[in-house]
């Protein structure tokens, strides 16, 4: 401790020294803040240890590894998650500190963030929750996830982006862009291939190079080129062979070598299982790790690490020589220079007025309309005497549970208060529980205060519902799934796409007494809707964090008008998806991704199914026109671009934003390739009777596809057709034009 003490004074002294503007000796490049990063990081190298480069490799507790005591460098310290920050944990513990001042606001599930298909609200969300961050003096932000919703299953699809790369490409940018903008590094996540959850850490998918770069890989990559993420981390699954935290095809040949990432390869807590692969495969930070292999090891086991006394046995021994070790020290010390050892840090934020609008606003954004007959909704407040709210997801905590991206918030208003605080005392709200799921209230010691306990039968609480509904001018079903063990919850999957806990039934009872059902689905996963002739009005409810309840209260009264549309297929069935009907999902050992490129809509296009709704579906309490689109030229070189374009006019009574969605066939391919796919969107607000003419330019880029021949992307000439559409099973207009 003592030697701590006299090289931070010895550092404290010179920046005095130099903060007084004192002519004595300058200060060392390494300290200088002026100096060029990639200078600092030269000289901090030339005055390291060997035993404290081995230091900076891996973690010294659960979400922290060692800093240079003696330069006077700072630890580094990581957070998880993609939705908010998370509590602070005991050194060495998963569970939480206890402390009274790191609660947070919880933002909406990336899905939902994805459903608003607006990138200015990815923008304001990596803002605010990298100004908690910051605040919460964090470097490294474990998030965003973008692995590409396969399954229904999926148990963590609700911390990702969808089933497009293309959306998932546009969305994730400007939240990596905004959060490191405060010098905090995000470090986007799984990479690569982590789609299931079960057997994540034994699970091998088998995918050809044309699926892997043309869906697996392109949110990752538009992360790392385009949004400039200053880590990224590596997925539990292995593939082709070896694990992805240490993986030469994945990490040194694809990341660094073809992309150029100059950032740090963190690996995900547990996913390290090789030294020798750890050194030579392109890891740089390793966490987590289960000293006796993957089962939960000893505590404080930090030196014996892969990246740590057994790396350093290996250089000693010669087999090594510090190549690698200097490529990744330089790694470590550059995401330390952006974050912790930035000169100019800003304070950050901690559930501001500002984070907590922001929460609201990406949350009713995100809300999908899904059906609306009879123009259910919205809700007219001046015509209703009684609402009845059933189920438990109007009641029941979402911000805790589902693994690591658990929260403890400041506050999380639930639909039922949302729905209550809007309306006031002009109209009667009764509830009823409806079912019974989850009663857990409980997480890593965060406790919501729930006592959700009932030990009444599905009957009597199924009767109870009926008679609060029998009483009320319009019913709010809020069911759905919840962050449970099989529902949607890291480390499992789900096991079926139906409704848990006897909601089929209950909903079936409902239908028997009004015709005015309203069923709010809270999910971050499609489900089974056997029951959807006889429910008039369906709204997508997502996991909308702290402020879920005022969220849905603005869009189900209508002072809000729903704009979001759905990153991902609702199937019918399960067998009506790729991966369920010609592919393995959530496997040990190999997983074969047999319907390789026909993940989501592009399987339905393929085999013609009707999806339930589909990618990109999405109602608005108004109307749009689309007119017929025009394209700038017939004939397109292969370095130019043609600009189609299409006039949409609201065509209601009220203030709308409409997304209009690209998608691209190739009439003529010499190849295998969906019938179409999303490259381009565009969000547009449009006041009652407004036309605009929305632009997309198309690029050779938009018409290529991978071609693992060549290793290349390739735009054959042809001919194209851009078809416009209001969602993938709703295409408004087309055109068509040739390549040359
Ligand atoms: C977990 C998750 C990862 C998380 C990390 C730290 O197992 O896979 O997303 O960031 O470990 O909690």
């Amino acid at each position: 401790m003592k030697r701590v003490f006299t090289s931070l004074f010895t550092v404290t002294t010179l920046l005095c020294m130099v903060a007084c503007g004192g002519s004595q000796a300058e200060l060392p490049d390494y300290l200088n803040p002026k100096k060029d990063i990639e200078v600092r990081i030269d000289d901090a190298m030339s005055r390291m240890t060997l035993d404290e480069k081995i230091a900076i490799i891996h973690a010294q507790s659960k979400f922290s590894s060692a800093g240079v005591p003696r330069l006077g460098i700072p630890e580094l310290w990581t957070t998880d998650g993609p939705h908010g920050i998370r509590p602070e944990v005991l050194w060495d513990e998963w569970v939480q500190a206890g402390w009274t001042n790191d609660f947070c606001v919880a933002f909406p599930a990336l899905t939902a963030l994805a459903a608003t298909w607006n990138t200015e609200m990815s923008a304001l969300y990596g803002k605010s929750i990298g100004e908690e961050a910051r605040y919460r003096e964090k470097d490294v932000l474990l998030g965003p996830g973008v692995n590409i919703y396969r399954s229904p299953l999926g148990g963590r699809n609700f911390e990702y982006m969808g089933e497009d790369p293309y959306l998932a490409s546009r969305m994730v940018v400007p939240y990596v862009q905004q959060v490191q903008k405060i010098g905090v590094a995000t470090c986007v996540k799984h990479y690569a291939l982590n789609n299931a959850e079960t057997f994540r850490h034994t699970t091998e998918p088998v995918v050809d190079d044309r699926t892997l770069y043309e869906i697996y890989l392109p949110a990752f990559k538009a992360a790392v080129i385009e949004g400039g993420s200053w880590s990224i981390m590596g997925a539990y699954n292995l593939f082709r062979g070896e694990h992805a935290c240490h993986n030469d095809l994945l990490l040194n040949k694809i990341l660094k070598e073809e992309w150029g990432f100059d950032g740090a390869v963190i690996s995900d807590w547990g996913g390290t299982h090789d030294t020798r692969e750890a050194i030579k495969n392109g890891l740089d930070l390793e966490f987590g790790t289960w000293t006796d292999g993957l089962t939960m090891g000893k505590t404080n086991s930090y030196d014996l690490y892969h990246l740590a006394d057994a790396y350093k046995k290996l250089i000693e021994s010669g087999e090594f020589t510090t190549k690698e070790l200097d490529d990744k020290v330089r790694r470590v010390l550059r995401l330390m220079y952006r974050t912790s050892m930035k000169a100019d840090k800003p304070n950050g934020a901690l559930v501001s007025d500002e984070h907590i609008a922001a929460a609201y606003t990406i949350g009713a954004e995100g809300i999908v309309l899904l059906k609306n007959e009879k123009n259910l909704l919205p809700i007219d407040l001046s015509k209703t005497k009684t609402i009845a709210v059933i189920g438990e997801n109007a009641i029941k905590m979402m911000t805790i549970g589902g693994g690591s991206s658990s929260l403890k918030v400041k506050k999380e208003v639930n639909p039922l208060e949302g729905l209550r605080k809007r309306v006031g005392k002009d109209v009667e709200i009764l509830y009823a529980r409806g079912y019974v799921g989850d009663t857990t209230s409980v997480y890593k010691r965060v406790d919501s205060g729930q006592r959700l306990a009932d030990d009444r039968s599905e009957k009597e609480l199924i009767a109870e519902a009926v008679e609060v509904a029998k009483r009320a001018d319009v019913v709010l079903m809020f069911g759905g799934l919840n962050k449970a063990k099989k529902q949607d919850c890291e480390s499992t999957d789900r096991a079926e796409l139906g409704l848990p806990y006897g909601q089929d039934q209950l909903i079936a009872a409902l239908t028997e007494v009004t015709d005015n059902l309203i069923y709010i689905n809270i999910s971050g996963n499609a489900v089974a809707m056997p029951w959807i002739d006889s429910v008039p009005a369906i709204v997508q409810g997502w996991y909308l964090g702290s402020e879920a309840g005022n969220s849905l209260a603005a869009v189900l009264v209508g002072d809000v008008n729903p704009s979001g549309k759905l990153p991902f297929t609702f199937p019918v069935q399960l067998a009506d998806t790729g991966a369920h009907s010609m592919g393995e999902f959530s496997k040990d050992g190999e997983e074969h991704y047999g319907e390789g490129l026909l993940v989501g809509y592009r399987w339905n296009d393929a085999k013609d199914i009707d999806p339930l709704f589909a990618f990109g579906h999405g109602l608005s309490y108004t109307t749009f026109e689309y007119g017929e689109a025009t394209v700038s030229r017939k004939k397109m070189s292969r370095d130019g671009s043609v600009t189609v374009t299409v006039p949409v006019t609201n065509t209601g009574k009220r203030q709308g934003k409409e997304i209009v969605q690209l998608y691209i066939t190739d009439c003529q391919a010499s190849v295998m390739r969906p019938v179409k796919e999303l490259k381009g969107f565009a969000k547009v607000d449009l006041a009652p009777g407004q036309t605009k003419k929305v632009k997309f330019e198309i690029t050779a880029e938009h018409l290529s596809f991978f071609d693992d021949k060549q290793h290349a992307w390739v735009a054959e000439p042809g001919e194209f057709e851009a078809l416009i559409g209001a969602a993938s099973d709703d295409i408004r207009t087309a055109v068509s034009f040739t390549l040359k």
